[in-house]
């Protein structure tokens, strides 16, 4: 734990995620270039302490105890021992939300990324990157989201056991990454009961050498790679029963382009990684199919974020 030093407004800027990459189911994860905004001050009267969420989610996300930010925001006052100290009144809090909740691109992981980072400051920056990040792995339940949240970049994420996450920073590509969001929420937890808990010894070696070749397709810059380095046969195909155009998504922005396409994280978000050039092409053409199927979309064209979670 490191030397506190007192703060009491906190402004902190966290990027959306993707996790899964195809393969690596519940260990690779990377920053995007789409951002949560939180800003924390101490409340002078508790009485007219204020809570307020702009952007996504601003209609349904409760203002209350439930939250999941203030809940990551408590979580590290008990850690640290200052939970008689601070409640929700304390503070003024804003958060100015652009991921789209439940679409696969770690709106939660944001979301808790910036309560341990905000309270942690208003602590006095006792916890380490290290600390905050474990903490976050914690309530979050699985890595691959919430590491690159808090260290930016394309992440390995290794489970040691005892809260204990090895991290592994891959080189930031130089592509974009293309995510076709359709207008209809997907809960995690809906979206991973839906796996099978046990697998056949071929499907695991399958995804064991495509997380390998997708490692060196970063490492070497060899995007060509991506195409087969980004099949899954662990997660994928049981969700496809949940978003039945995965396929076509997929082979529409190959089609366009693009290097290789997943889905991103649990979904229903789609993800295609492709030159700069292709990018505005496969995003049309991988909304066109959810046109079709009278689902709405949003579009993002996003660059790899370098530096995870920031005060600003
Ligand atoms: N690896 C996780 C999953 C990411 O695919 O369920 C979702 O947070």
């Amino acid at each position: 734990m490191k030397k506190a030093t007192m703060c009491k407004t906190v402004k902190v800027r966290v990027p959306a995620t993707t996790a899964n990459l195809g393969p690596g189911f519940d260990v690779l994860g990377a920053s995007l270039s789409l951002y949560n905004e939180l800003e924390v001050s101490i409340a002078e009267d508790p009485k007219k302490a204020k809570f307020v969420v702009a952007g996504e989610g601003r209609k349904i996300l409760p203002k209350d105890e439930r939250n999941i930010l203030w809940k990551a925001m408590d979580a590290v006052f008990m850690l640290l021992d200052q939970n008689d100290k601070y409640s929700l009144k304390s503070f003024n809090i804003k958060l100015t939300n652009n991921i789209p909740l439940s679409s696969g691109l770690g709106s939660s992981s944001a979301a808790r990324a910036a309560g341990i980072i905000a309270a942690n400051q208003i602590c006095g920056n006792k916890m380490t990157l290290g600390e905050m990040a474990q903490l976050g792995v914690k309530l979050e339940g699985h890595p691959d989201n919430i590491i690159p949240a808090f260290y930016g970049g394309v992440c390995v994420s290794i489970n040691q056991g005892n809260d204990v996450i090895d991290v592994i920073k891959l080189p930031i590509p130089k592509i974009k990454a293309v995510v076709c969001t359709p207008g209809f929420e997907l809960a995690t937890e809906r979206s991973r009961n839906i796996l099978p808990s046990k697998y056949d010894r071929k499907d695991v070696v399958f995804n064991i050498s495509r997380v390998a070749l997708l490692t060196k397709a970063f490492c070497t810059n060899d995007f060509k790679l991506l195409q087969e380095a980004m099949q899954d046969k662990i997660h994928q195909p049981y969700r496809a029963k949940l978003i039945p155009v995965m396929q076509g998504l997929i082979d529409a922005a190959v089609k366009e382009g693009a290097y290789g396409a997943c889905l991103s994280g649990a979904g229903p978000s789609m993800i295609a990684f492709c030159d700069n050039s292709k990018a505005e092409k496969i995003a049309k053409a991988m909304a066109k199919i959810w046109k079709k199927e009278t689902v709405p979309t949003k579009t993002f064209i996003l660059s790899f974020d370098k530096n995870g979670a920031e005060k600003i």
